[in-house]
């Protein structure tokens, strides 16, 4: 930094910068400086702003993630500058002709307008709607919809998404107030990132990515928003003062400009016609988007038109969404069963005829909870349509109500637990009903399970039917009882050859030597899924040092916010953990970290891996994601989930998806399995 500046000044340059670095990496997806330099200039503006506090403006790239709000307390509301209202829905080729030609082109001519309309077509986002608010070019509101008269304020939670700019890139005077209405969503590799990391933990999953991104904006810790990367694009022009449009497709330009996300895919139509084909166009590659849509919209493009076609009750005249038709399939649930997981937690599980939907059989799909059976009023022995969520994971759409026989019984969610016989309860603020018994052998079974299975301790000849037999027999209680396992007491279990008793021990023996963030991954620690325990054990180096770590040392570590910190700090203190805990140090477990030091050396030798972000994709053949992956970090290398400007290769195997579109996107470099064996053996 210039010895002599003034601090305002050198803050202003900063602020300006990291802005202008923000926007080229998250909007336009093109980094214009390393992340080196980038936390540089962070770090320069932190420490400046420390030192002046009058300098912190309230654009600051430091004051994105702002304070929990109170226990108890709700997000205040306000009045939309102007309704935010919804559209109509279309389903067919003629009734989007219908409108072209009925609503907008009939009703123009009737109202004596000569000039022939435009239509601005493009995706419909599955997101959740907001609004947007810059006075002067801050950012200084953002509401949900609500309903649609007065919405939440949710502004700081809106801060923490690093799309959306805290200050527009106006060139000259930005004008003095600016409402922008887009639609915020949680990317698909996100969702399946999270959905898996909360399954990881025993907690609920989302329905879908739109539910996932509305309850994520509905948080009260920002902290807890910003941890989850929604992405936002704006589609409405809401008001303005300084400023006029007057087409649409200009005022995503300019919107653009000024530093926000706009989707891409779209079009100025003449006619149905060109509308038709553009719908006709999308249906497929809309899929491999790392986002959801549900349709296409069409808006008249000049925005003095709408104001003559005005609008009904809830939905302008000159807008119209045309939906497109899921890929849907028919079939019978045959049962509902509720299975206790390893944290207690009640999930319906509906078991179906096996159905063959966007290409593979679905047996079950996850009901979620009570709520969402009720909402759906799924019994069993209804016809039902199923579809997938973000083209994966498959989901119960809705009951075919006519085709269901006679009055079968509503389903409900055991008042005991199916397991223990324990009441189960629901707790405040969640939707999940549990067993609340800590000692519940359904979760004990779940917990074994899941500490020997793959991604943790990955003791192969333990599987759930070998636990099961275990648990049966008396010898399995709890985490530390199998490393007490006795030779002699195998030998008297039912159909179990000696054969295979010798390799359960010799697989038991094995997995004493694994690395700490294994055994971290298996003791179901609230929120810490194989990555987090990764993290925690590179950091720590020892079980006992993270043992040790008071909820501040803890918050230092990269991917753990406060409500982690404290969860675990609880979670030692917990004394049937301890105990358990104990009880496998006793047992002679290795309690260190292996990778970390060996990591830190390959990651500074320069080797092909040292230092390069990886993200794995598609089929790996012979190796699993797990397998990979660990070649990678053990020659120094880091493994990423989704595809970004950082990412240094894509790995791509067989059927790889969006991610390798994204690659090519982002013109990252894509290597198959051959070329990262030679990489390997370099
Ligand atoms: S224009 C008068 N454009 O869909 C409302 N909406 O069902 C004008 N949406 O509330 C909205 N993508 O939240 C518009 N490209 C898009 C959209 C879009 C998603 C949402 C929006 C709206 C809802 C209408």
């Amino acid at each position: 930094m210039p010895a002599k500046q003034d601090p305002a000044a050198r803050a202003a340059e900063l602020r300006d910068e990291i802005a202008r670095h923000d926007q080229a990496y998250y909007v336009q997806q093109k980094p214009t400086i390393s992340d080196r330099a980038y936390d540089e200039l962070y770090r320069e503006l932190r420490e400046l702003e420390a030192a002046h506090p009058e300098l912190a403006t309230p654009d600051s790239p430091t004051r994105r993630v702002g304070n929990e709000l109170p226990e108890g307390s709700k997000f205040p509301t306000v009045a939309h500058r102007r309704p935010m209202l919804s559209l109509d829905n279309t389903y067919s080729e003629e009734e989007v002709r219908h409108f072209e030609q009925e609503t907008v082109r009939k009703r123009l001519a009737k109202a004596g307008v000569a000039e022939a309309p435009e239509f601005a077509v493009e995706l419909k986002i599955d997101g959740t709607a907001v609004s947007l608010w810059y006075e002067r070019g801050l950012f200084v509101k953002g509401l949900t919809r609500g309903d649609g008269v007065r919405g939440e304020d949710i502004t700081a939670n809106l801060r923490t998404i690093r799309e959306i700019p805290l200050r527009l890139r106006a060139k000259g005077e930005p004008p003095a107030f600016v409402e922008l209405r887009g639609e915020v969503y949680l990317p698909r590799s996100e969702f399946a990132r999270i959905n898996a990391q909360r399954e990881e933990q025993g907690l609920e999953t989302f329905v879908n990515p739109r539910n996932a991104a509305a309850g994520t904006l509905k948080q009260k810790n920002p902290k807890a928003v910003a941890e989850r990367r929604l992405g936002v694009f704006v589609h409405t022009p809401g008001s303005f003062e300084g400023v006029a449009f007057e087409r649409y497709h200009l005022f995503l330009e300019t919107v653009r400009a000024w530093g926000l996300p706009v989707n891409p895919h779209r079009r100025v139509c003449k006619d149905a016609g060109e509308i038709l084909a553009f719908i006709a166009e999308y249906d497929m590659p809309r899929r491999t988007y790392d986002y959801d849509t549900d349709g296409i919209v069409i808006k008249v493009d000049q925005l003095a038109l709408h104001e003559t076609l005005g609008t009904t009750a809830k939905s302008p005249r000159y807008a119209i969404a045309y939906k497109y038709k899921p890929e849907e399939a028919e079939t019978t649930v045959l049962d509902i069963e509720a299975h206790v997981g390893k944290t207690g937690v009640l999930t319906p599980r509906a078991r179906f005829e096996p159905v063959f939907v966007a290409g593979t059989t679905v047996t079950y799909a996850s009901l979620h909870n009570q709520d969402e059976i009720d909402r759906k009023d799924i019994r069993i022995g209804d016809r039902v349509t199923i579809e997938k969520a973000g083209e994966i994971i498959p989901q119960v759409v809705r009951v075919l109500v006519e085709k269901r026989r006679g009055d079968p019984p509503k389903y409900r969610l055991p008042e005991a637990c199916p397991v223990c016989g324990t009441a189960t309860v629901r707790r405040e603020d969640e939707v999940a009903l549990r067993c609340p018994n800590a000692r519940c052998p359904g979760r004990f079974r779940e917990r074994i399970v899941y500490f020997a299975g793959r991604g943790c301790m990955d003791i192969e000849a333990l599987g759930e039917k070998m636990v099961d037999k275990l648990i049966a027999a008396g010898l399995l209680k709890d985490l530390p009882d199998i490393y007490r396992l006795e030779r002699a007491k195998l030998l008297e279990l039912e159909r179990t050859g000696e054969k295979s008793i010798d390799n359960l021990l010799a697989n038991i023996e094995a997995s004493k030597r694994n690395d700490l963030a294994r055994l971290l991954a298996g003791l179901n620690m609230p929120h810490v899924g194989t990555r987090n325990a990764e993290l925690l054990a590179e950091h720590f180096e020892t079980l006992d040092a993270l043992r040790k770590a008071g909820v501040e040392e803890l918050e230092a570590v990269e991917g753990v916010g406060p409500v982690m910190a404290q969860a675990l700090v609880d979670y030692f203190a917990d004394p049937d953990e301890r105990a358990r805990v104990d009880g496998l140090v006793a047992a002679g477990l290795n309690t260190k970290s292996l990778t970390a030091k060996v990591r830190k050396q390959a990651a500074a030798s320069g080797g092909a891996f040292a230092g390069k972000v990886f993200v794995l994709t598609g089929d790996l053949g012979k190796y699993s994601r797990e397998e990979a992956s660990k070649l990678i970090k053990d020659r120094g290398g880091k493994t990423a989930s989704s595809v970004s400007a950082k990412t240094d290769y894509v790995l791509a195997g067989e059927k790889a998806g969006s991610k390798l579109k994204k690659a090519e996107q982002l013109g990252v470099k894509v290597i198959d399995l051959e070329a990262f064996e030679k990489l390997l053996a370099e």
